[in-house]
């Protein structure tokens, strides 16, 4: 068994990320050594069991956007006064990125913090959703409204949970994965799986080493994230995570081009990088409609000062704020969306 430990690197909250098949032996080494109880919260559809040395019980949350909300972690906390979990014990996430933020936000809330181990079970976990700390729930009126800088004390990215994950989520992640790409130009899918999601972790430990709380460069995560949570929610979630990031990149590379910041061909490579690397969709089956996507999007909790956007430019991808919403228009006819 060959593992890749990658450390994210946030002084006295510096914390390992385990890679490789067969990672989960590792759970015990992760979890603080004050820790006699731990909950492990997972899905049933997850089936991906840690063997821990302490004392431990098993909640299940149910599956969907839809779970991931304040009733959700009222219910968990309402078992963690049952199993006497204190603030020396351990919260344990098993699961994809919805588990993950709950049961980190779930932990940051229990006592004030508790600490949290992340066992990411799905592609979008791995290389996105477990590292970094942000944790969070669901509104009506957004995704992730509610939420806390939490950082776990480890994360497990077992490549032999993604045997049983199902191809469409498989997808999803490789949605991030091309947002790395263009982040940093490195050629991920030329690696094998293992230094892949590694390299992965290692560019998202590095952005949120330098900038734990997002005021600046860890903007740059959001790359195709405007657009993206829009239609995830004009959807009503029907479009999963990573295909809208897919999608939301391509428009993003629409709006830069109305700026002028980019030219058609470099519009005509994320085309090519989305739709033929990565073979996702680059615009989606459903139809949706524009005025409803940007006021959602006018919504977007990063949107500070109008409408915001991480866009390719010039000086590389950089956060834009202002956007004159004809510049949205005229993406939107270049991606010919389907409209309703
Ligand atoms: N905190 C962050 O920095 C961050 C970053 C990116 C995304 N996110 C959040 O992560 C979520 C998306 O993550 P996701 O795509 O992993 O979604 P998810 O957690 O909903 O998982 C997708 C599906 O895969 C199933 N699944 C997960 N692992 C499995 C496995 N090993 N075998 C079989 N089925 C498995 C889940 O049960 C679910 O049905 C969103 O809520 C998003 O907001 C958070």
């Amino acid at each position: 068994m060959s593992t890749r430990r990658i450390n994210v690197a946030l002084g006295e909250r510096s914390y390992p990320v385990v890679v490789g098949f067969g990672a989960i032996i590792e759970i015990n080494s992760l979890i603080p050594k004050s820790a006699k109880r731990a909950v492990v919260i997972t899905q049933k559809e997850v089936n991906f069991m840690p063997k821990l040395e302490i004392d431990s019980t098993t909640v299940n949350i149910g599956n969907g956007e839809q779970h991931k909300n304040l009733q959700t972690i009222e219910n968990l906390v309402d078992k963690f006064a049952e199993f006497g979990l204190t603030r020396n014990d351990v919260v344990i996430g098993v699961g994809g990125g919805m588990v993950t933020d709950v049961a980190g936000f779930a932990a940051a809330s229990w006592h004030r913090g508790t600490a949290v181990v992340h066992v990411a079970t799905s592609l979008v976990g791995m290389v996105d959703a477990a590292i970094g700390g942000k944790t969070g729930v669901n509104i009506k009126q957004g995704k992730n409204l509610v939420g806390a800088f939490w950082q776990p004390s480890g994360v497990i990215c077992d490549l032999d949970a993604l045997k049983t994950l199902p191809d469409r989520e498989m997808r999803c992640g490789l949605g991030e994965v091309a947002k790395y790409h263009f982040l940093t130009g490195d050629d991920l899918l030329s690696l094998e799986m293992t230094d892949r999601i590694a390299r992965c972790v290692e560019i998202k430990a590095e952005i949120v080493s330098g900038d734990e709380r997002e005021s600046g460069r860890r903007a740059l995560l959001n790359y195709g994230h405007t657009l993206a949570h829009a239609l995830e929610r004009s959807s009503n979630f029907a479009l999963a995570h990573g295909e809208a990031v897919a999608v939301g990149i391509i428009f993003a590379a629409h709006v830069a081009h109305a700026m002028g910041r980019i030219d058609q061909s470099r519009v005509d490579q994320h085309y090519k990088i989305i739709g033929q690397t990565y073979g996702l969709k680059t615009k989606p089956d459903e139809k949706f409609n524009r005025k409803d996507l940007v006021a959602l999007m006018r919504s977007d909790k990063k949107a500070v000062s109008g409408l915001t956007f991480v866009l390719d430019g010039p000086s590389g991808i950089e956060v834009v704020n202002g956007i004159d919403e004809k510049h949205l228009d005229q993406a939107f006819d270049a991606m010919q969306l389907n409209e309703k």
